[in-house]
């Protein structure tokens, strides 16, 4: 079925200019991009966003890279679109992380990992209305 996720180009990749280039791999993967914005976020919605990691060894510090520049948050629609994502985007320690996929090619570390993606329809639904309001999104 044609569902919709939630994906962040993080502060390392927009810091080395690469949101065309992490953009033209998930639409490559077959995601269409329906809403896109560009924003710094604030402490409170970086803690806000992540609140599930909240007693995580390293979540003040994921809070801090977050918060350090700017962000693109995007809806993508397509076919499964959170495991398309899931798949291209690549594990979440680029160490991990298939050939081919963004973490792979861009990431620089566990922590500035490039891109964030829902890891479920529950989570990107909840995921999408946390940043964008329903007439700012376009299929
Ligand atoms: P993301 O998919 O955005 O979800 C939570 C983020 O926490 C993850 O990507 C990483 O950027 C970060 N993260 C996960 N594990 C670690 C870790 N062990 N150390 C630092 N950051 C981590």
């Amino acid at each position: 079925a044609v569902t919709r996720t939630f994906s962040i180009i993080k502060p390392d990749a927009t810091r080395r200019n690469l949101t065309g280039a992490v953009t033209k791999m998930l639409e490559d993967a077959g995601l269409r991009v329906v809403a896109s914005k560009r924003i710094h976020m604030t402490k409170d919605q970086a803690e806000g966003f992540y609140a599930v990691h909240k007693e995580r060894p390293f979540f003040g510090e994921l809070v801090d890279f977050m918060t350090s520049g700017p962000v693109v948050v995007q809806v993508l629609e397509g076919e499964d679109a959170v495991k398309r994502n899931r798949d291209i985007m690549g594990a979440t320690n680029p160490a991990d992380a298939a050939d081919g996929t963004i973490r792979k090619t861009f990431a620089e570390s566990i922590e500035a990992n490039s891109v964030h993606g829902s890891d479920s329809d529950e989570n990107a639904a909840i995921e999408i209305d946390f940043f964008f309001d329903k007439d700012e999104i376009v299929g």
